[in-house]
């Protein structure tokens, strides 16, 4: 069962105060204002958890989440793409989330969200060659899918899936949630209960 007690562990914003690389870790990825932090707190279902906002770049340090009953540690990332922060503050976040990719052993798989309305864009790409070049099995989830009509989403998610099936590290199925509406919740907590327990 997914752990109903989630509680912020640590926030940090260079490698070296990651903390111990224990147990299963799952990190939320995606462009800045896609809905990472909002997909936590439904996920965990503790509202203020993870701290959103409408405005792009809320989230700025890697942040830790664990339940104590399971060996499951959540990860929320800032985002990447985000054109209006300075440039040397995007280049530190964007540093620090591939590096952490790249090099965290006990990270078993990589949320990547895509926003419904917007699709994979080029920046996606970017994260996702580097996940395959790290060997890092990610899984699309598509975000905010209360925004977009059901035809639309349907062949969004058919698109997506085919993006998917081409890469090499790629999960393939696409899970389309919304956090507003709670909508695709209980299938990712499912996903992700599994990979804490193989
Ligand atoms: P950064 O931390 O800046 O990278 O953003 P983020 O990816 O964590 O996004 P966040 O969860 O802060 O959400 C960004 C905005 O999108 C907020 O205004 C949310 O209310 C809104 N949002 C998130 N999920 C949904 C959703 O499922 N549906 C709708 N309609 N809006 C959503
Ligand atoms: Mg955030």
């Amino acid at each position: 069962m997914f752990a109903r007690q989630w509680d912020f562990l640590t926030s940090v914003t260079d490698m070296a105060n990651l903390p111990p690389a224990a147990g299963t870790e799952i990190a939320f990825a995606g462009r800045s204002n896609v809905g990472k932090s909002s997909l936590i707190n439904a996920l965990t279902g503790r509202k203020g958890l993870a701290r959103t906002s409408s405005t792009p770049g809320r989230t700025q340090m890697l942040n830790f989440f664990v339940a104590p009953e399971t060996p499951l540690t959540i990860v929320d990332m800032p985002g990447y793409g985000y054109a209006q922060a300075p440039k040397e503050l995007v280049e530190a976040w964007t540093n620090l989330v591939f590096s952490y990719l790249r090099g965290r052993p006990n990270l078993r798989r990589v949320i990547l969200l895509i926003d419904s309305r917007h699709g994979i864009k080029k920046n996606d790409l970017e994260a996702m060659e580097l996940l395959d070049k790290a060997a890092v099995v990610y899984q699309v989830v598509l975000t905010k899918a209360d925004k977009i009509k059901p035809p639309a989403l349907v062949r969004l998610i058919d698109e997506t899936k085919a993006a998917s099936a081409k890469r090499v590290a790629a999960h393939p199925e696409i899970i389309a949630t919304s956090s507003e509406k709670n909508r695709g919740v209980d299938e990712l907590r499912a996903e992700l209960c599994n990979l804490a327990t193989q």
